[in-house]
Formats: structure tokens, C-alpha cells, sequence
């Protein structure tokens, strides 16, 4: 008798099903479920089946989507962004240009401070529009589910709002958002020159984010100029009692040590990690902490030096991959270009690649058992993908290769119509 279910996905090229029992590292990172003659069945929003030991005729579907021979895979994760500010910083570009580093921007008042401001004027409501567009784009590039950061408004009022505008987003846009309070982004000028008392005063809500809902992990900006190692760590023992999961920005520009503090502080990820030890890498391996690199960061930033994600592969390290989208050190929510950035930057391998955006990133962000694979009773975030094979993603690259996106089993995004009709004659 046939299965009765929602909808059936048929001739499907590959189908990476991404299928793991935990995050993946090392070798493990060459594994993606790699499936051919596959047919993925979806029933209420969740995968009834995926795999070749049925085929479409075994299905009864009220809806069917043929994928033309195309590449099926598991939606991506993307577990760094800080998509919720207001504002942009296009003006910041002709300083780079002209060799100001980040950090001298920061502290001449501009850079995240500059984003600080714009937050603060914008009303909730402007905040969730502008950050419900990046969202739609990320969505329109694969992206099925994220972590959106704060750390714009540095004070209460504009924490909140930018915490409340991320959970109003992550209950009406298809993608899963999951939240995190970086109230300890910067130093706020108030604070400038006592950012114990700034530290202290983002302690002091930790409690109300807690009861309130509002985020799930606190993260630092352990930076020269920013935060201290010994402040963070302080900062972050407190977030941990007060029940968070702990995320660093660690050793992204100068290597201050972050990386060892996040594997000590048993943080669920540390991240960027361009400037990180030997014993950085060691110490993570062991903790089981995700390092998150971010090469599209350090492409903007105009750097030559990238995270040792290869080393950190061989050492053991659960290995995932972000956009970092943020207005300052990498506007964009072309995860895909990332994917290319670490393919040749990084030397990743492309079953790597898909592993740290997907199974490896849900798991950076406290997802791993929903999100990232293609496995029966999981949550059918599905992207169908005008590629033939999953190594053509990396290869070509700067442009979006989605063609559909499936989200709790709905099409929530499709490539977009071209509005013209071609013919020989019509230039002549
Ligand atoms: O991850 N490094 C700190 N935070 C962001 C940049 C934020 C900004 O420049 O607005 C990052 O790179
Ligand atoms: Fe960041």
C-alpha cells in the first residue's frame, strides 16, 4: 500500500543527507551522507523518509517537486551573524582604503560604536523591517536556520529592544533564529573610561534575558581595546552561572588568548580564531568546543592571514563556518561565498565546507538535533540547488546557485523569475 504523505521530492541528483549522530570532526568531516536514485518524503513539516529503498511510486504526495536531476541538501545553518542593527557603514570603506585599521576606526568613535548610534534612534519596528530584509535574502541563499547577535545598543533599553526585535522575527520569519546577548560588544562612550562598571551593568540583566526568554547564549568581544581576557573571563563565569551557553569573539584581530579562556570556560563555540595558539587548538579539541571561522570577515578586513582551519581539522576540532553578517566587518548574507572563501582560503574540502554548514553549525548553536540533516522525525529544511553535484557550490562562485527552499516542508523561497522572453531574432 502506498504512503500517504505532504510532499515528495523525485529525481533527485545527490541527495547529501548529512546524516550524523554528533557534530563531526577530523576525518569524520569527509562524511556527507551521500546518497544517489534517493527520494526524500515529507509528512507535517518533518522528513517521513530519505533515502533508495523506496522511490516516488511507494508515495501517495499531495504535492510532488520534481528536482530535475539537481542537488538535494539539508538547509544551511548560519551560526555568527548580528543581522538586527540599524543603519549602514558604506562610508567606512574609503578609510580602509586609505589603511585605517579596524580597530583605530573603533576607537575614534566610529566602527561598532557608529552602529551603536543608529541602533539606539531606530524605532522596534524600523529594526525588525531592516533586519526581516537581510533575513529574506539569507533565506533566499539557503539559510534555514541562524544565531542573530546583539550588541548594538550597549544599555538596557537598546539590548532589549534588539533581543526583543530578534524573538519577534524568530516567531513570524521562516527562519529559525537562535539568540544571543553581546551586550559586551564594545565600550559605550559613557563608559569609556570604567568598562568594569559597563561590564557590570550588562551583568545585571543577565537574570531578566534568562526569565524573559530572550537569548540562550552570551558572548564577549575579547579584543585590544574591547575586553580583556581576564575581564571576559570573569564576565563569562557569570553568564554560565546564570545559566547561558558561552560564545567568545576570540582572537580575531590580535591573539590575546581567547581561544584557551573559551576552552577552558567549556564555551559551546569560539569564534573568528585567526590569531589562535597551538595550545588554542589543542585546548579546543579536547573541550569540544566549536571553533566558528569567519573567512568572509578577513577577506573584508583586507587581511592575508586566515584561521588554520587545516591544522584545526587535523588537530580534532569540530570545524564550522559563518557569514559574520554585520555592518562593519562583513556585510553579507552570501553564506555561498563563504563556501568559497573557505574552499580556497582556508583549504577546506568541499564535503568539510557542508559539514561546517550544517551539521556542525546547528551544533555550534545548540541545534544539532534538529537542524542540518536530512534524517526521518527531523524538521524538513531542505534546499534544492541548481548544481549537478555539491563540489560545484564552492567552485563556482559570487552568485547564488539556490533554486529552491524548503522550510518545516513549505517552499518558503525559489530562484527568481526572469522577466523576459529570449529569441535569436529580437537584438537583430
Ligand atoms: O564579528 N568583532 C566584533 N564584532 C563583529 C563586527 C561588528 C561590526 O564591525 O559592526 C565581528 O567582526
Ligand atoms: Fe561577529
Amino acid at each position: 500500500m502506498k504512503k500517504r504523505v505532504d510532499t515528495i521530492l523525485t529525481n533527485i541528483g545527490q541527495l547529501l543527507t548529512m546524516k550524523s549522530d554528533g557534530p563531526r570532526a577530523g576525518k569524520a568531516m569527509k562524511e556527507v551522507g551521500l546518497m544517489e536514485d534517493a527520494v526524500v518524503a515529507i509528512s507535517e513539516g518533518k522528513i517521513f523518509y530519505a533515502g533508495n529503498e523506496f522511490s516516488a511510486k511507494d508515495f501517495d504526495a499531495n504535492e510532488v517537486l520534481d528536482c530535475e536531476g539537481k542537488l538535494v541538501t539539508p538547509g544551511l545553518v548560519d551560526p555568527h551573524t548580528h543581522v538586527v542593527f540599524g543603519g549602514s557603514r558604506e562610508h567606512e570603506m574609503a578609510l580602509k582604503q586609505q589603511g585605517v585599521p579596524y580597530l583605530d576606526i573603533l576607537k575614534n568613535g566610529g566602527g561598532i560604536l557608529s552602529t551603536v548610534e543608529k541602533t539606539r534612534e531606530a524605532t522596534e519596528d524600523e529594526l525588525y523591517a531592516k533586519a526581516k530584509f537581510h533575513l529574506d535574502r539569507m533565506i533566499s541563499y539557503g539559510v534555514t536556520t541562524a544565531e542573530v547577535k546583539s550588541g548594538y545598543g550597549l544599555d538596557v533599553e537598546t539590548e532589549l529592544k534588539q533581543l526583543k526585535t530578534t524573538k519577534r522575527l524568530d516567531n513570524s520569519h521562516p527562519i529559525d533564529l537562535v539568540s544571543t546577548f553581546l551586550g559586551a560588544h564594545a565600550i559605550p562612550h559613557e563608559y569609556k573610561h570604567d568598562p568594569q562598571a559597563f561590564l557590570d551593568e550588562m551583568i545585571g540583566m543577565l537574570d531578566f534575558i534568562k526569565e524573559a526568554k530572550l537569548a540562550d547564549f552570551v558572548d564577549i568581544f575579547t579584543e585590544t581595546g574591547v575586553f580583556t581576557v581576564e575581564q571576559s573571563r570573569e564576565y563569562l563565569k557569570k553568564a554560565k552561572e546564570a545559566g547561558f551557553g558561552l560564545k567568545i569573539h576570540a582572537d580575531e584581530i590580535d591573539p590575546l588568548g581567547g581561544t584557551e579562556m573559551a576552552a577552558e570556560l567549556g564555551a559551546m563555540s569560539a569564534d573568528h580564531l585567526v590569531g589562535s595558539s597551538d595550545e588554542g587548538i589543542d585546548k579546543l579539541a579536547k573541550a569540544g568546543t566549536v571553533a566558528v571561522l569567519l573567512p568572509g570577515t578577513t577577506f573584508y578586513l583586507g587581511k592575508d592571514t586566515y584561521a588554520r582551519a587545516r591544522k584545526m581539522i587535523d588537530e580534532g576540532v569540530i570545524v564550522s563556518l559563518a557569514t559574520d553578517f554585520n555592518p562593519g566587518s562583513s556585510p553579507t548574507e552570501n553564506i555561498q561565498l563563504i563556501m568559497t572563501l573557505a574552499a580556497i582560503r582556508l583549504k577546506m574540502s568541499p564535503e568539510e565546507i557542508m559539514n561546517a554548514m550544517t551539521v556542525n553549525a546547528a551544533h555550534a548553536i545548540g541545534r544539532g538535533n534538529e537542524a542540518g540533516q536530512i534524517v526521518e522525525g527531523r524538521q524538513a529544511d531542505v534546499v534544492i540547488w541548481d548544481a549537478p553535484n555539491y563540489m560545484y557550490l564552492p567552485y563556482h562562485y559570487g552568485v547564488n546557485h539556490v533554486n529552491t527552499v524548503l522550510k518545516n516542508g513549505r517552499v518558503v523561497s525559489k530562484r527568481r523569475e526572469i522577466l523576459h522572453e529570449t529569441s535569436v531574432s529580437s537584438k537583430s
